[in-house]
């Protein structure tokens, strides 16, 4: 177990905490701020308790150049409406300048400040040495609260915490706690529903639920390798020639684990890959040539969601089809409704299916929807987080 902001005395303290606000945006405006809502519960805690408040994060990948389009203003500003309150941004294309070190210094108890995206140092993706210190300069305490970046070992997420005590947020506790609990303590059975395009993205996370779960239920492009591998004709179909082998045998381990392992028996098909294409549904077996398959069919959600309602928790991690494309969403959005509507713990991966819940405005149904695209994936594969694993043991 991790220290968190509890276990420690933050009163009269400068804390500098590393926010994963890596916020999708459009000609500058937030499309979804739930990343920094969702950081939130941690900040508020430290300024109750005494603490003056420095927030750095990275947005987008500006590749260690001070691109103006990647900016953090707009969270400033976010934040600053979410909180009531005065932000600070210290605004600075080398991060920490002296400017900036002199605002930290006179940061008072109760206030807030924003340090400019860190990704505007080539040094932060090196986990630098000198930038973790001139990050751990200002501060007298380090709190990571990126589950979103826990993945990366980074000047913020990871370097910093040699040079101060590092204890985690509220949402990284909370991250760890549900999707640990999935894994190791599930209220059974444990269906894990697997989708997106690859196979290769989910070849560790496959691996790992077959020793876990009672079931796993495949949709997605990643279905047809699958099929194919068991020798079914997916015509035009998304399909990694290289996975066939192991598609094959992760189909062989599930079922010497008795884990059921669930594959689409129908797809809706489109004659190609367009918003506008022809579609119709076929039978995994009757796929005509010439036609590929872009979401999970009626027989294939009625299969799928009776085997959701046995569930006692559920894990969701990649969409079920082009949901992107309004006569492919029907797949996605079924699962996203027989989730809403179980009773079971429902955990969403973060990434696609939670910008899929969230499109179909169901994320209040959910019992908890990922932050973390990478990150939750990585943890679900039972890889260390380096921004997990660097912080003080209780
Ligand atoms: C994410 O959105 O997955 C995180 O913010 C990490 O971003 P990155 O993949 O650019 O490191």
């Amino acid at each position: 177990m991790k220290k968190t902001v509890r276990d420690i005395n933050v009163e009269g303290k400068k804390v500098i905490v590393r926010c994963d606000f890596n916020v999708p945006m459009k000609d500058g405006v937030i499309t979804d701020d739930n990343r920094i809502t969702a950081a939130m519960p941690t900040v508020e805690y430290l300024l109750e308790h005494g603490a003056a408040v420095i927030l750095m994060s990275h947005l987008g990948r500006p590749k260690g150049t001070a691109n103006k389009e990647f900016t953090l203003a707009p969270v400033a500003k976010r934040i600053s409406e979410l909180l009531k309150k005065e932000v600070i941004f210290a605004s600075s294309d080398i991060v920490v300048d002296d400017e900036v070190k002199k605002k930290a210094a006179s940061l008072k108890v109760g206030e807030l400040m924003l340090l400019e995206n860190v990704r505007f140092r080539a040094e932060e993706e090196k986990n630098d040495e000198g930038f973790s210190k001139e990050l751990a300069s200002l501060a007298d305490i380090y709190v990571n609260d990126a589950f979103g970046t826990a993945h990366r070992a980074h000047s913020s997420t990871a370097g910093i915490a040699s040079f101060l005590p590092a204890v985690s947020g509220f949402l990284i506790e909370k991250e760890l706690k549900f999707l640990g609990d999935a894994l190791d303590n599930p209220k059974r059975p444990l269906v894990a529903i697997l989708g997106g395009s690859k196979v290769s993205d989910k070849i560790g996370v496959i691996e790992k639920l077959i020793e876990k779960a009672d079931t796993i239920i495949i949709g997605g492009g990643m279905a047809y390798t699958f099929l194919k591998a068991n020798g079914y004709n997916i015509g035009n179909s998304i399909c990694e020639e290289d996975k066939l082998e192991l598609a094959k045998s992760l189909q062989e381990k599930a079922l010497d684990n008795d884990v059921m392992f669930m594959l689409p028996v129908d797809s809706a098909i489109g004659d190609k890959f367009a918003e506008d294409c022809k579609s119709k549904f076929a039978g995994s077996s009757t796929m005509p040539d010439g036609w590929m398959g872009m979401d999970i069919g009626p027989d294939t959600v009625r299969l799928y969601r009776e085997a959701i309602n046995r569930a006692g928790t559920i894990l969701w991690n990649g969409p079920m089809g082009v949901f992107e494309f309004k006569q492919f969403e029907n797949g996605t959005k079924q699962i996203a409704e027989a989730l809403a509507l179980s009773n079971a713990v429902t955990i969403v991966g973060g990434g696609d299916s939670a910008a899929a819940i969230k499109k179909f405005d169901l994320s209040h149904r959910i019992t908890h929807v990922s932050t973390g695209g990478g990150a939750s994936l990585e943890f679900l594969e039972g890889k260390t987080l380096p921004g997990v694993d660097v912080l003080e043991d209780k």
